[in-house]
Parts: C-alpha cells; sequence; structure tokens
C-alpha cells in the first residue's frame, strides 16, 4: 500500500500531540512512513515532539521521526503539511486582546482589530511556507492549513501564490456540528448541513438527519441553552473552557434577534461588540485561559513524562484533530467526501464577488476541493459578508503595498470599531507592538 510522508509546520503547536494521535488513530486510511516537525522555534517544538513521539511509540515503530527547523530537511519530498504556525505565539495574542479591549473594542484573536493584527504579521511566513514546498515537496503536494486568522491568510494566499495547492481548513463549522448532534442525540456524521459566509462568518442554514429537517428542534433548544448539552460536560475538552461555554451560550443571543440561521459561533464580536466588551475581563483573556490552561499541560505533560516514562494522555483534541485528518484522508485517497472549507467563490454564491474566500460544503478530492453551488444569499447577510470581506481584502492590499491608509481602512470597515478615530487609535497602538513582525506601513 502506498505510503505518505507528512510535515507539520508549527511543530510546537500545542496541538501537535492531539493531531498525531488521530493520524495514528487513522493509520489504515492514512498510512504514514515519515513524519516530520518545523518550526521557527526548535526549543519549543524539541519538548513537543517528546510527547508527539510517546504517542507515535504507542502505535508503531514503522515511522521515522524527523525533528527540524531547517526547511530543507522538513519539506524535502513530503505529500502533505499540516499547518498550523501561530506567529509570535501567545505573547503576540495577548496584545491582539488586550490592545484593543483597552480602547473599549473587541478584543480577539481572529476578529476585529486583533484579527486583523494577526492577518498583518501572518501572511509574509504563509507565502514562505508555501515557497519553500513548492521548492522541496512533491509537485502534489499540499498544505493544509490551519493557521490563523484562516480568512485573511486564505485571501493573501489566493493574492499572492494563486496556483498553490493549499487547502484552508477551521475547526469551528465542525466544532458547531459536534455540539449540534449532541444535542439531537445523533453522530455528527449522521448531519447534513447546508452553510455559507466567510471563516468565522457563516451561517447554517439546513441541518439534516436522515433528510428530515432538524433546524426547527436546533432552533428551539438554543432558545433555553444556547448551542450547549443540558449536561454540559458533554462537550469535549477542546472546547470545555469557560470562554467557550459563554461563547456556545451566546448563539442564544444571537438567535433570539436574528431566528432564520444557526450563525457561526464567532459572530457575536460581529453583531454584539458592545456586550462582548462589557462581558469580557480586560486584565484576563482567552489567550491567558489558553496559556493558563492547554499550553501550561502541554508542557508539564511532557516534563513529568520525562522524568517519570508515564504519559498522560491531556492531548485529546477532539474535532481539532479528526477533521484535519478526514480532510486529508479524502485528499490522499480522492474520496471526494463533502466538508465545509474554504474556496474561491467563483459563482459559488453569485451575488458575491467572485474573487471571495467563502465557506462552503464541497467535495475533497485529489485535485482539491470542488464547492456545491449554493445559489444568492438574502440581502442581510450578503451586506454584512461584503463588509467583513472588503476590510480583510482591503488589508491584504495593505500588506502588500506596505500602505498605512489602506490598513487604517480595513480596520474602519471591520464591524467591530465604531469610528475611525477609534480605528486609528487602535491601529497606531498595534502597529508599536507589532514592530518586529508587521512590514512597514508607511
Ligand atoms: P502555538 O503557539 O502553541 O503553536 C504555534 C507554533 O507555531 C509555535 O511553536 C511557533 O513557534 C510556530 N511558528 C510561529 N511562526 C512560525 C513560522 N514562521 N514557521 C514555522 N513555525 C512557526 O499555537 P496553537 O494555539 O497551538 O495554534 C496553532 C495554530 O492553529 C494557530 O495559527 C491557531 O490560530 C490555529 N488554530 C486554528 C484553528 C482553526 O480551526 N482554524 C483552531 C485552533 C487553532
Ligand atoms: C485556540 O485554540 O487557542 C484558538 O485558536 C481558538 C480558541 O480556542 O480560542
Amino acid at each position: 500500500m502506498k505510503t505518505f510522508k507528512l510535515a507539520v509546520a508549527g511543530g510546537g503547536s500545542t496541538y501537535t500531540p492531539g493531531i498525531i494521535r488521530s493520524l495514528m488513530d487513522r493509520l489504515e486510511d492514512l498510512p504514514l512512513s515519515e513524519i516530520r516537525f518545523y518550526d521557527i522555534d526548535g526549543e519549543r517544538q524539541a519538548k513537543v515532539v517528546v510527547a508527539a513521539k510517546a504517542v507515535i511509540e504507542e502505535y508503531t515503530d514503522k515511522i521515522k521521526v524527523i525533528d527540524t527547523t531547517d526547511p530543507q530537511t522538513a519539506f524535502e519530498d513530503v505529500d502533505f503539511v499540516f499547518a498550523q504556525m501561530r506567529v509570535g505565539k501567545y505573547a503576540m495574542r495577548e496584545l491582539d486582546e488586550k490592545i484593543p479591549l483597552s480602547h473599549n473594542v473587541v478584543g480577539q484573536e481572529t476578529c476585529g482589530p486583533g484579527g486583523l493584527a494577526y492577518g498583518l504579521r501572518t501572511i509574509a511566513p504563509m507565502i514562505e511556507l508555501i515557497d519553500y514546498v513548492e521548492k522541496y515537496a512533491k509537485e502534489t503536494a499540499w498544505i493544509v492549513n490551519y493557521s490563523n486568522p484562516a480568512s485573511i491568510v486564505a485571501e493573501g494566499v489566493r493574492k499572492l501564490r494563486p496556483n498553490s495547492r493549499v487547502l484552508n481548513i477551521c475547526d469551528m463549522p465542525v466544532a458547531t456540528m459536534r455540539n449540534i448532534a449532541a444535542i439531537l442525540g445523533v453522530e455528527r456524521e449522521e448531519l447534513e448541513v447546508d452553510y455559507f459566509g466567510l471563516n468565522h462568518f457563516g451561517w447554517f442554514t439546513s441541518i439534516k438527519v436522515d433528510g428530515v429537517e432538524r433546524l426547527p428542534e436546533i432552533r428551539e433548544h438554543v432558545y433555553k441553552y444556547g448551542l450547549l448539552t443540558e449536561d454540559i460536560s458533554k462537550i469535549d475538552y477542546r472546547h470545555a473552557d469557560s470562554s467557550w461555554i459563554k461563547t456556545f451560550k451566546n448563539i442564544k443571543l444571537i438567535m433570539d434577534h436574528f431566528p432564520e440561521y444557526l450563525p457561526n459561533p464567532y459572530l457575536q464580536y460581529y453583531l454584539f461588540p458592545d456586550h462582548i466588551v462589557e462581558t469580557s475581563n480586560k486584565e484576563y483573556t482567552r489567550a491567558n485561559e489558553v496559556m493558563d490552561g492547554r499550553e501550561k499541560t502541554l508542557f508539564e505533560t511532557v516534563k513529568k513524562y520525562e522524568e517519570t516514562g508515564i504519559l498522560e494522555d491531556s492531548f485529546a483534541v477532539g474535532v481539532h484533530g479528526t477533521f484535519i485528518v478526514d480532510v486529508t484522508v479524502s485528499l490522499a485517497q480522492n474520496l471526494g467526501k463533502r466538508y465545509l472549507v474554504m474556496v474561491e467563490n467563483n459563482g459559488t454564491i453569485p451575488n458575491l464577488p467572485a474573487d471571495a474566500m467563502i465557506e462552503v460544503p464541497a467535495l475533497i478530492t485529489s485535485d482539491g476541493p470542488k464547492p456545491e453551488f449554493v445559489g444568492d444569499i438574502p440581502y442581510f447577510y450578503k451586506a454584512m459578508i461584503d463588509q467583513q470581506l472588503a476590510s480583510e481584502k482591503i488589508l491584504v492590499e495593505a500588506i502588500v503595498e506596505g500602505s498605512y491608509e489602506k490598513a487604517l481602512q480595513a480596520f474602519t470597515l471591520n464591524k467591530t470599531l465604531p469610528s475611525a478615530k477609534v480605528a486609528k487609535a487602535v491601529l497606531d497602538d498595534l502597529i508599536e507592538a507589532n514592530k518586529e513582525y508587521w512590514p512597514t506601513l508607511t
């Protein structure tokens, strides 16, 4: 049977051991001969690879593991690259969240000014990664990308490397489906959904099981409990932190106002920015929660394993791991399975721009994603998407041209920012904080 070589870019990610477990669980569908870990922070990655190797050893001794900071060693002759880089790491995520909040604006890693700041840091390293992969990997190699902010990354890749084999994915739609399935008491795989939008900016328009529409039932449930099961312990580790429980409860807030479709949870930041700011702790944000939680636990687990040889499995990342592996199996084996992924519009939603990077159902084949026709969308959603799309597209233009004015336009158009005055104040503070990472904006 054909075997594959896979590289993980951002090998030092907190998600790495969990994704490796998901890969090991699917070795029959995706047989691997090598896994290469690549990161620019070799020290961080080395610790994470201790855990990743321990997971691999539970399953097989047949996979060669390479831990490297050298791009050629990492990507030479590989078939797949999983990209999960956090440019600037948690220190910068914390600033993405806290600087906007200090101006009473949403502080979030992918939405609002924090997401735009993260985008300004990520495009150049993402393009560098694509160039490495095109130089060293197999011609048929695919990059399956989780690196955020996915919408801006997808637009940057579309504009700067239009022919590259990059499939941008996100675990939020599938995590939302996990909650829907738990509420309906069915398996996630039994759901057939329709969905449209941009990444972190979309809506489920239909949720069927065995051909029967269940969206009305979900709507009734959300009115009572938000998008959570009555017993919230049923929600898996990946979204069990208090901020995520609050986010899934906020689906009720959104649907109390707009019951037509089930929203992506991230829409809370655009539709209720005032409420989000009022209920945020400016001193302790999601970055702190992750650093004190997932990140700390991972490094403590590695330390304990090195001292005792006991591997406490704190790595289950649930749908985050299973989804990237599902998509990759479909790419590798040309299965044509239907998943929600990011694609260039090209008429899938005729009343949105053809060059928008949208998130919709697509069949995943060895030649890439084949989106299903969606059709025109109602004006309210179109108007929201057009505004957000403009903000993201202009941000990418600002990066390419090094334009301060375009960056300010992008910030001003973002729905989380109340005025050009506030947009400028937030942008100027973020420029100061991101000197090491952003292109010069003049
Ligand atoms: P993390 O900080 O734990 O790990 C990211 C790693 O990327 C770090 O080890 C860092 O050194 C490395 N890195 C930074 N710049 C790099 C570069 N230029 N080349 C190679 N490596 C580089 O982050 P995490 O919380 O585990 O998240 C990993 C990524 O996954 C982030 O981009 C995050 O936003 C994204 N994410 C996406 C989803 C989704 O569904 N789309 C969900 C969760 C996380
Ligand atoms: C993360 O996992 O840190 C994020 O990318 C999403 C979240 O959980 O805030």
